[in-house]
């Protein structure tokens, strides 16, 4: 399975490169407010879906852009191109990710890097790989010394105000934050020890999926804004190793409102 997912996000590399050297030919639509998306993403996905299916025809799709459907036990999570922003720009940081759950469980994890060319693949149990070397999280364990990735809520403004005081006090206890602007090559990052630790709020799951699994069989820990599970449906997130996770979650936690308390049963948003 690891293999026809690896397959389908190499297709998909080729064709956003292949538009990335004419992006003024691209026709962008806007989906919401900071939310684009363009025939590259459309056509990224459908090259995914359709290597995914043509193995498994009765697997079920959770895609970005074309949206649920089947029913299975098995469930293909996917963000064809993950940075579209970036991408629209020329900035050379996005990538394809994509993630199998059995039952709600993540099994395998796929993020392809293809300005890097950089292949990070998991599967439960089995490790962390980047082009087929293990990787492991950093063992930074002092927050001081740790460079922390993130994403800023630029799409859902009512947490601002909280995500700055966070920001603020990362800033003054860290060895530096960046905002790269794809979260599932800021979760690898941090599986492949580039990154020490990474947050932020109001994700979906194919933001995520596959970069959390990455960062747990690298050795690092996933969580929710509290440190629980529950962060695929919750959209808020924080990564890190073992040693940095709960200095994480000691400043988030200052800045918490009841929005973004895990609700049971229910979404952060
Ligand atoms: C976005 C990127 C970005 C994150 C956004 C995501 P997209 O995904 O991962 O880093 O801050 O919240 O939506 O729209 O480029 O696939
Ligand atoms: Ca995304
Ligand atoms: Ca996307």
């Amino acid at each position: 399975m690891l293999n026809i997912a690896v397959k389908a996000a190499r297709r998909a590399g080729s064709i956003i490169m292949r538009a990335s050297d004419n992006l003024d030919a691209l026709t962008v639509r806007h989906k919401s407010l900071n939310d684009l998306v363009s025939e590259v993403d459309r056509a990224a996905e459908e090259a995914i879906i359709d290597t995914l299916k043509s193995a498994y025809p009765d697997h079920a799709i959770l895609a970005e852009e074309s949206g649920a459907s089947g029913d299975s036990e098995y469930t293909w999570i996917i963000d064809p191109l993950d940075g579209t922003t970036n991408f629209l720009h020329g900035f050379p940081v996005y990538c394809v990710s994509i993630a199998l759950a059995q039952k709600g469980v993540l099994t395998h994890g796929v993020v392809f890097d293809p300005n890097r060319n950089d292949l990070y693949t998991a599967s439960r149990g089995a490790g962390a790989f980047l082009n087929d070397r293990r990787i492991r999280v950093s063992k930074r364990d002092r927050l001081i010394d740790g460079l922390v990735a993130t994403g800023f809520p630029f799409r859902m403004f009512k947490h601002t105000d909280a995500y700055v005081g966070m920001m603020k006090e990362f800033m003054q206890k860290t060895a530096g934050i960046r905002r790269p602007g794809a979260a599932a090559l800021d979760l690898a990052s941090v599986a492949a020890g580039r990154m020490d630790g990474f947050w932020e709020i109001g994700l979906s799951p194919w933001d995520m999926a596959a970069g959390a699994l990455l960062v747990q069989e690298a050795g690092g820990l996933v969580g929710d804004l509290e440190g629980n599970e529950g962060y695929l449906a919750g959209g808020n997130i924080v990564a890190a190793n073992p040693k940095l996770f709960p200095q994480m979650l000691d400043v988030i936690q200052r800045h918490l409102t009841t929005d973004l308390r895990a609700r049971p049963g229910g979404t952060t948003g």
